[in-house]
């Protein structure tokens, strides 16, 4: 069937500063990256060198299609020490968000992906009792410089994740496991949301200001619905209710959990998993883009949608059972705004290092050259025409 699309409907694709530029020497995660005994499986190193190679990037992304950039700014090149600004940081943005435009690429711009600068987490991070504050004084720093060029902001990417990740699974700095800890940086991040939101308001009032949260599509199995609320409170629920007041929400969806008595469950036996073992089940996104218009009344902009594959055409039918569920959600009424597919190339994935390939576009990273795969011709060609139809087995871009 033929799906059409609003003429205004954002199509893009994302990336975040660290796992695509390269070089961020004074971010936290370089250090996270080297420290012995930390789960790494590899340096991020040179990434991408999206942070030089940004021209042709952006030239690539508008000639195949697309209408929008999802990118972050990487705190720790902006403020490389504590109230140390660096201008031309600040400019090399300014430089990348003109190119956007210039291109024809809306730029939703993140403002933290992840990554702190070392100093921050050095000196306790988002358990410092000033963490939100200085947040929202690099903000400031920030979308007083930029926040012409940008339409629409993310304070934070998926808060939930680094709480979650660097304070219950050790798996991201810090590298802790303490229940009252990732508490207290939960407030810490909402927190530091609303002050982010307020400053990035007050410089630019025409900027439109979510966060991008991880969901998931959650199921119960057995007598599981208690446990299962319990796990989405903490991952979710808390957060969702942190966006009252946004102008979006940011949805960044991947895959469903299954929840029984004891916690979580693997994936049933026999079912598609992909590279990073998450069940291969696209439909996840229509439910999230359902809940989370649902329990805020706001916009929803799907920030990230993806899959970890070495098979393309596995891309491309994730992605077209994701979009089926996006366009059921317009027909419905839902005030679906954009679709971002996440990740523009294959790139550094934290802790997996390089091998997650997510990317619509393959890096050789000796030579830096970038090769489109067959998914960026046809989701590119998806956006150019605004129209989904079913996948026959060969994509060109024209
Ligand atoms: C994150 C990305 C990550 C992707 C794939 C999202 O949770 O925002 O940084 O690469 O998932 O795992």
């Amino acid at each position: 069937m033929k799906m059409e699309f609003p003429p205004w409907f954002l199509w893009g694709t994302a990336t975040s500063a660290y796992q695509v530029e390269g070089g961020n020497y004074a971010s936290d995660w370089w250090e996270w990256e080297r420290r012995p005994g930390t789960p790494c499986a590899e340096p991020s190193g040179d990434a991408c060198d999206h942070y030089h190679l940004y021209p042709q990037d952006l030239r690539l992304l508008a000639s195949l299609g697309f209408n929008t950039y999802r990118f972050s700014i990487e705190w720790s090149r902006v403020e490389p020490e504590q109230d140390d600004y660096s201008r031309a940081s600040l400019e090399h943005y300014r430089r990348v968000l003109e190119a956007s435009h210039q291109h024809g690429l809306t730029p939703i711009v993140t403002f933290h992906h992840f990554t702190n600068p070392r100093w921050f987490t050095r000196s306790g991070g988002w358990e410092r009792p000033d963490a939100p504050d200085r947040f929202a004084r690099y903000c400031e720093v920030a979308a007083r410089h930029l926040g012409d060029l940008i339409p629409i902001a993310c304070t934070i990417n998926e808060p939930n994740m680094p709480a979650l990740l660097g304070y219950a699974d050790a798996l991201f700095p810090p590298g802790r496991n303490d229940h009252a800890a990732r508490l207290r940086v939960t407030d810490a991040f909402l927190r530091g949301h609303l002050l982010a939101r307020d400053v990035i308001k007050n410089e630019t009032a025409s900027t439109r200001v979510g966060l991008a949260l991880s969901m998931a599509d959650w199921h119960v199995v057995d007598e599981g619905s208690e446990q299962l609320e319990a796990i989405r409170r903490l991952r979710e629920d808390v957060f969702l209710d942190g966006t009252a007041g946004d102008d979006f929400i940011g949805v960044n969806t991947y895959t469903r959990h299954r929840v029984g008595p004891a916690g979580f469950l693997p994936p049933e036996t026999g079912v598609e998993v992909t590279l990073l073992g998450y069940e291969f089940y696209p439909q996840s996104l229509e439910a999230t883009i359902r809940r989370a218009a649902t329990t805020t009344a706001l916009p929803v902009i799907v920030t990230e949608n993806g899959i970890g594959t070495d098979d393309d055409a596995r891309r491309i039918a994730f992605v077209e059972g994701a979009l089926g569920g996006v366009h059921r959600c317009l027909t419905d009424g839902i005030d679906v705004q954009g679709y971002c597919y996440w990740s523009t190339f294959d790139n550094f994935e934290w802790n997996y290092g390089y091998i997650p390939t997510f990317g619509l576009i393959a890096v050789d990273r000796r030579t830096q050259v970038r090769s489109p795969k067959p998914s960026a011709a046809w989701l590119g060609r998806v956006a150019r025409r605004g129209v989904l139809e079913p996948y026959l087995g060969s994509a060109t871009s024209s």
